[in-house]
């Protein structure tokens, strides 16, 4: 069966869960508070999906305004299928619904980081993350 690439096809809570255990995503994702992964699939706005008939082997899903930037939040390919290509491709059709000033921006997983420089990324230092339970004092 040969693979297939969609842009925004519905991917069910249970096949993102799957998926994100069976990348090793699911160790830094929310895998066991279903309301917050259906609230993920829910209010992003860009999923690239990879298909091996109704198998999904792989997401790339981003929060973007098409114009300026683009959050890839979630990339991640079935365990059996890395390396071959999957996540490269998942990239390139996400920059390819992107206008031409929009920028890709993520925050790795420590095993990715020499993933995306091979890439072609760019490092940048001055990327900050406030935690939720962080609170800002007005
Ligand atoms: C990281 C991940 C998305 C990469 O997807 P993939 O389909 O396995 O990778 P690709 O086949 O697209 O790799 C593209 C290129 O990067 C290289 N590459 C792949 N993984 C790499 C790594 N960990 N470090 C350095 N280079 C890597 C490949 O050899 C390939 O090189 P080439 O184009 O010169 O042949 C996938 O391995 C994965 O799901 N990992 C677990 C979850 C994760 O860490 N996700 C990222 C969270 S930020």
């Amino acid at each position: 069966m040969s693979l297939e690439y969609k842009i925004n096809a519905p991917v069910s809570v249970d096949q993102f869960i799957e998926l994100l255990n069976e990348s090793t995503l699911g160790e830094r994702r929310p895998v066991d508070d279903r309301e917050c992964i259906a609230g993920m699939l829910v209010n992003g706005n860009l999923m690239v999906s990879a298909w091996i008939g109704e198998q999904l082997i792989g997401v790339a899903r981003s929060m973007t305004d098409f114009h300026y930037a683009c959050y890839l939040s979630d990339l991640a390919v079935h365990r059996s299928y890395q390396r071959k290509g999957v996540g490269k491709k998942l990239q390139s059709l996400t920059q390819a619904q992107l206008g031409p000033r929009c920028k890709l921006i993520l925050v790795a997983a420590p095993a990715a980081n020499a993933y995306y420089e091979h890439l072609g990324f760019t490092n940048n230092p001055r990327c900050w993350v406030l935690n939720r339970d962080q609170q800002i004092s007005s």
